[in-house]
């Protein structure tokens, strides 16, 4: 079912500096920062040869990731993202199977379809599946 792994996202409260560790320390190639108001984040696209990190920063009061970084100060990784040929036959599947599929599939931050699966079920690991 699940196919490349498209991005891994780590949450931040300094994407500036988060951002600066992958590019001085990881001499990484680092994107400018985007503000995604809609989805509450702004974030930074570190582009590697086999797949992206994303930088999360909490933007506004709602953030999604306000939560996470309030248990991990530090920041940490936060989700992984895998994408999926079909992603409304993916999401019945795992529904028939049992899995906690979390809410309805989307639009997303790269301006396709997503949903995301509970850590509970998926070895502790918020996972995000994206239409390719
Ligand atoms: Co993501």
């Amino acid at each position: 079912m699940i196919g490349r792994l498209n991005h891994v996202a780590i949450a931040t409260r300094d994407l500036a500096k988060s951002a600066a560790v992958y590019r001085d320390l990881l001499g990484a190639i680092v994107s400018a920062p985007h503000a995604l108001p809609e989805h509450g984040v702004t974030t930074v696209f570190v582009e590697l040869p086999n797949t992206k990190i994303e930088l999360l920063q909490p933007l506004g009061e709602a953030s999604p990731i306000a939560k996470f970084l309030e248990k991990n100060p530090n920041g940490g990784m936060h989700h992984i993202c895998y994408e999926v040929d079909d992603i409304l036959a993916a999401r019945d599947a795992l529904k028939a199977k049992g899995a906690t599929v979390l809410g309805e599939p989307r639009i997303g931050a790269h301006g396709k379809l997503v949903v995301f699966l509970h850590p509970k079920d998926f070895v502790g690991t918020l996972v995000e599946l994206e239409q390719a």
